[in-house]
């Protein structure tokens, strides 16, 4: 039987620690951002409701998605994540989504500022990773892309 041991990770720690200050706040916006948008779902009323709604949904599950990945590669490099309810409502700001039911202007309005806090996240993390890791910038990245394709989705129910 052997008796080698297996690293935890392949990565430096102080690599992975640096790395995971930029992951962790990603992590919990988008975290934020499905339970936000659920609300927002919940409750849109008004023009274009069907698409909207549906469309609320699918962000919901894009966001549920990218925070999974960044939690993942902040674990594969060998570090734990704290996205505990709380820990989530501590880094989140208030949201945008109005309480109760609302007009979808409103409602989309609301969660498009939702998601530029992300986006802001999303982009000092980008600047912060260059000279870190480049493996999880390339994450970070990609989860910015499709969170910007999401938001012209929504935003192009109300624009002119
Ligand atoms: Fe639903």
């Amino acid at each position: 039987m052997s008796t080698s041991t297996i690293a935890t990770t392949a990565a430096d720690p102080t690599v992975a620690a640096a790395a995971s200050q930029f992951l962790s706040p990603v992590v919990l916006g988008l975290q934020g951002l499905t339970l936000n948008g659920k609300q927002a779902h919940w409750h849109v009323r008004g023009a274009n409701f069907i698409g909207v709604h549906e469309f609320l949904d699918t962000l919901v599950g894009h966001a549920g998605g990218w925070a999974d990945e960044a939690a993942e590669r902040i674990v594969a490099l060998g570090l734990p994540i704290d996205a505990r309810a709380q820990k989530v409502a501590e880094k989140v700001p208030s949201t945008g989504a109005p309480a109760g039911f609302a007009q979808s202007d409103d409602v989309i309005a609301g969660i498009v500022k939702d998601i530029d806090a992300v986006i802001a996240d999303l982009d000092a993390a980008i600047d912060g990773l260059d000279e870190i890791d480049l493996t999880s910038q390339d994450i970070v990245i990609g989860i910015k892309a499709g969170l910007e394709k999401d938001r012209w989705f929504l935003v192009a129910h109300v624009a002119a």
